[in-house]
């Protein structure tokens, strides 16, 4: 190999190396002592002939600086290469985080707490399992009696039932208390039922008791009617139809004004105008006589309304279950 054809390679060799361990392995091969490619061609030197000798031995000596200058300059460049671009931008926004929200019947059971507190009632609490006694004998409903019918419930041993509604805490609050009593109990209550878009065998109720010494169906009717309309809107209407409940007497069912049709019929009452949305009633005597208060002193109301019912009326929902399918595409547009 002669100096050009060496410088040549020399020069491809390098523009191909792109790590400093690469270049130096180009080093190695071209400058490296005595076995290095140029050192090999000056220590042949010696045996050309004379009047090449000069002339080999300066383009070598030329070679070598020339590759050294330019390994130098290669090697330079390396190390002051930037570092490889991070993976990550810190200047872009950061992915973002899906807040969660409110259930839609918490947010229901909260609208209604907040009416009725605004009322002076008081938000509180019973047991999601009862006995026999709260759900139904000191309700006035008795083991043989057919009403018990329509709340029959879950038995989870004998005498101890899910309550098929939260008129039990009633009496738990008018066992621990003494009127004036104004409160509100909402909470889970469970039924037998078969699954379909309107039954679930777990739901919600909001119970409501007030118990004072001249409290009359006129207070009664005056809260719940500002409770519809403040609920469902204020050019909302209410009517009272009788009804029976064994823990009331009088009792009635409550239906507002279809607040879709403002009363002309529609798909969403059937055609009536008319909306049911709860049951309501004095409290019977017998049920202050189960509690140890004077029915001859007191007075009082109760009323029950289901919470999914509230909430599917209110915002156009069709079917039950989808509070239950924890699916997020529903329950984000509440
Ligand atoms: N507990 C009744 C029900 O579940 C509703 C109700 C409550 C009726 C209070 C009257 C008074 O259907």
């Amino acid at each position: 190999m002669d100096v050009e054809q060496i410088r040549r390679q020399a020069l491809e060799d390098l523009s191909k190396a792109s790590t400093t361990t690469e270049l130096d392995q180009v080093r190695t091969k071209y400058l490296g002592r005595k076995k290095g490619l140029l050192d090999q061609v000056i220590a042949s030197v010696p045996g050309l002939p004379p009047e090449q000798r000069r002339a080999v031995g300066k383009s070598a000596n030329d070679l070598k600086n020339e590759l050294t200058r330019l390994l130098d300059e290669a090697k330079d460049k390396l190390s002051q290469k930037p570092p490889a671009a991070p993976r990550s931008d810190p200047t872009l926004p950061g992915p973002r985080l899906r807040l969660g929200h409110v259930h839609p019947l918490t947010q229901t059971t909260r609208q209604v707490e907040e009416i009725f507190s605004r009322m002076g009632f008081e938000v509180v609490l019973g047991p999601e399992t009862e006995t026999e006694f709260y759900n139904f004998e000191a309700l006035n409903i008795p083991a043989d009696h057919p009403s018990r019918d329509s709340f029959d419930t879950f038995y989870l041993s004998p005498g101890v039932v899910l309550r098929s509604h939260t008129s039990p805490v009633q009496v738990r609050v008018m066992e621990s208390r003494r009127p004036p009593l104004r409160v509100l109990a909402p909470g889970r209550v469970y039924r037998p039922d078969t699954e379909d878009a309107r039954h679930a065998s777990m739901f919600h109720q909001v119970e409501g008791l007030m118990v004072d010494e001249r409290t009359s169906f006129a207070d009664l009717k005056a809260m719940l009617f500002i409770f519809a309309r403040e609920f469902f809107g204020s050019e909302t209407k209410i009517r009272f139809r009788p009804s029976f409940f064994p823990f009331t007497e009088p009792s009635a069912e409550v239906d507002v004004s279809c607040f879709r049709c403002k009363g002309k019929g529609c798909s969403l009452c059937s055609g009536s105008g008319w909306i049911e949305v709860l049951g309501s009633g004095m409290v019977d005597p017998a049920v202050f006589e189960a509690v140890g208060y004077d029915p001859e002193r007191y007075t009082g109301f109760a009323f029950g309304m289901g919470v999914e019912r509230l909430c599917m009326l209110k915002y156009g929902i069709d079917d039950i279950r989808v509070f239950t399918q924890n699916d997020c595409r529903v329950l984000s547009q509440f």
